[in-house]
């Protein structure tokens, strides 16, 4: 079993970071649809980039950006239901035993449709307001932050299946799994 390299950037602007990370999950998501892949492994380097991405971005992408004004509580709120939902999904099929059978193929169409979603979204209505409002120097800063904690979450192991529930409940006892919006 080879471990997928998920990279381990120290520096960088957010934006430019952040995307990366959006290509990662979708060469990851292309993999898990491979049947002469290594599904399993694509499986689990996507759970712990999808918590590790996911929590840098709530501790300190979103926050920074919403004292810059360059997005306002909505965008905030909505990306922490969007990461809750794609959690939801991602445990679906983390909990499968299978790769080759259709429930997994169902899990992996329902998680590439919330991750799809989310990435569109974030960029259009978080990194934009970035890009345009936001100055060099403090996305330099903030990448190097975001790629501290990312990088620190994937060192610790992360997104674990029982990891993984227990940001789901917590996710639902906040309230994030409610409704759609
Ligand atoms: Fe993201
Ligand atoms: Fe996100």
């Amino acid at each position: 079993m080879t471990a997928i390299d998920l990279g381990r950037p120290v520096q960088g602007d957010v934006v430019e970071l952040i995307l990366e990370d959006h290509r990662r999950f979708e060469d990851l998501m292309r993999t898990m649809r491979d049947a002469t892949a290594d599904r399993d492994a694509a499986r689990r380097a996507f759970s712990e980039l999808h918590v590790a991405h996911a929590l840098a971005e709530e501790e300190l992408v979103y926050p920074k950006l919403r004292r810059k004004r360059a997005i306002g509580e909505h965008e905030e709120e909505h990306g922490h239901e969007e990461h809750a939902e794609g959690n939801e999904a991602l445990l679906a099929l983390l909990e499968l035993s299978g790769t080759d059978t259709q429930a997994y193929d169902d899990a992996l169409e329902k998680l590439a449709e919330l991750i799809n979603h989310h990435l569109t979204e974030e960029e259009l209505t978080i990194l934009n307001p970035a890009r345009e409002e936001v100055g060099d120097q403090v996305r330099a800063e903030l990448g190097a932050a975001f790629a501290e904690r990312r990088n620190e979450l994937l060192d610790q192991g992360c997104g674990s299946e029982a990891q993984v529930r227990k940001i789901v409940e917590e996710a639902r006892g906040e309230g994030l799994l409610d409704d759609e919006d």
